[in-house]
């Protein structure tokens, strides 16, 4: 076998079998196949696909590169969310201690920021002292006990995803329908969850930016799901808009804890329908029963308590947290109506001001970001307050352009 006929018939359309599959990646994970080929291959299986069977062998090759989980413990039924990577999409940090409250159990390995989405390991950087890196022991244990932790992604959590999805990025095929699924898929069944819900994001601050697209990943991550016994849910949710009103770490935490308040915003729509959709199905209740349930641990304050436990466990000083107090606020120019807030324009201011990372050497500031006054819809006069800049050491230069994201008609 040699990569090169490998990547020929990818490139002539043809389709791989698991053993070329295996070759090609084991031989990359063991630097036994150079970036160039490997390179070249995922870019023919970007543009010319692969099958269903291809995409099950890819995907348990990727399972079989690094540890797997089991989950013996008795107890709790063990379920687990995934979002394809969004703005303000903070739905882990309600979800989770939701989870808990209703007596499900949640192991969560969570990621980084990619590009311009945000990654929920970065957010709870944010809080003083929060450990994300917690041992085995202690995070298995605090399963158990609490009903769910997070930690960021054990070094042996499908090591061939860390390095091709490190290629992928730079090499532009991070929009690759089979390279997905079975990226997602394969993390998520190594890690051990028996019901999975598979929130795919579909917008503008989105990787997959088509319905049809959003169709595609949704129907094989549910095969994938059956070849391994695994109950898996998708939702397709909007991301042409941030999901949260703030964005940024340390605002993204304190915005969560106001939905676990009960403040009525899209976030919190949005994470009891996924804490619903994943009680639903771990108990095999309708949906409408579930969501009456989610809804009553946010309002007899369960979850509340529940995140606030999570924290302390992990070492965190909520009342540490710092939101920069150096702030500006930008105002409606003219009247008129919020016709769009776009996901990915938000997302870029939040970057410049430095939440994110846009190259390896860059640092987070935690306590910077945005906050949007406005939702799609609403009327407002000039004047109006649209947003607040929470901004860190320097201020970074902005153009009315920068702020043409809000589009008031
Ligand atoms: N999230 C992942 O984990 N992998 C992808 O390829 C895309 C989103
Ligand atoms: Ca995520």
């Amino acid at each position: 076998m040699n990569m090169q006929d490998i990547i020929l018939r990818k490139k002539n359309s043809g389709s791989l079998s698991y053993d070329e599959i295996k070759f090609a990646f084991e031989g990359y994970l063991n630097e036994e196949i150079p970036d160039y080929q490997m390179s070249a291959l995922l870019m023919a299986i970007t543009i010319n696909g692969m099958n269903m069977s291809e995409t099950l062998s890819l995907t348990d090759v990727f399972i079989k590169s690094g540890d797997t989980y089991e989950w013996s413990h008795e107890g709790a039924e063990i379920v687990d969310k995934h979002s394809t990577g969004g703005v303000g999409d903070t739905t882990t940090l309600i979800v989770g201690p939701l989870i808990a409250s209703l007596g499900l159990h949640m192991a969560k390995m969570s990621g980084r920021g990619l590009g311009y989405t945000g990654g929920t390991i970065d957010k709870l950087e944010s809080i003083p002292g929060f450990n994300v890196s917690l041992n085995e022991e202690d995070f298995f244990e605090q399963v158990s006990s609490l009903g769910f932790a997070i930690s960021s992604q054990k070094d042996n959590l499908v090591p061939l995803d860390k390095v091709i999805y490190a290629l992928r990025d730079v090499t532009g095929t991070t929009e690759s329908i089979p390279l997905i699924a079975s990226s997602i898929m394969s993390k998520k069944i190594a890690a051990g969850a028996k019901n999975i819900l598979i929130d795919i994001k579909l917008g503008s601050g989105a990787l997959i930016k088509t319905q049809e697209d959003a169709k595609m990943l949704s129907k094989w991550v549910i095969a994938i799901g059956e070849a391994y016994k695994r109950n898996v849910k998708t939702v397709i949710s909007d991301m042409s808009k941030p999901l949260s009103n703030a964005i940024g770490n340390a605002l993204e935490v304190a915005e969560a804890i106001n939905v676990l308040h009960g403040k009525e915003c899209a976030l919190y729509h949005e994470s009891i329908d996924i804490a619903a959709h994943l009680l639903s199905m771990a108990k095999g209740i309708s949906l409408e029963e579930a969501k009456r349930q989610t809804i009553a641990k946010i309002e007899d304050g369960s979850a509340l308590k529940c995140f606030y436990e999570f924290v302390a466990r992990q070492g965190g000083e909520l009342g540490k947290l710092v939101i920069s107090d150096k702030t500006i606020a930008v105002k409606a120019k003219y009247d008129g109506k919020v016709e769009s807030i776009d996901a990915l324009g938000a997302a870029k201011i939040a970057a410049k001001l430095g939440a994110s990372k846009l190259t390896l050497e860059d640092k987070i500031d935690y306590s910077v970001g945005l906050y949007v006054h406005v939702n799609v819809g609403d009327i407002v006069k000039e004047g109006d307050l649209l947003l607040t800049l929470y901004i860190g050491k320097n201020i970074p230069e902005f153009t009315n352009a920068d702020f043409a994201f809000i589009n008031i008609v």
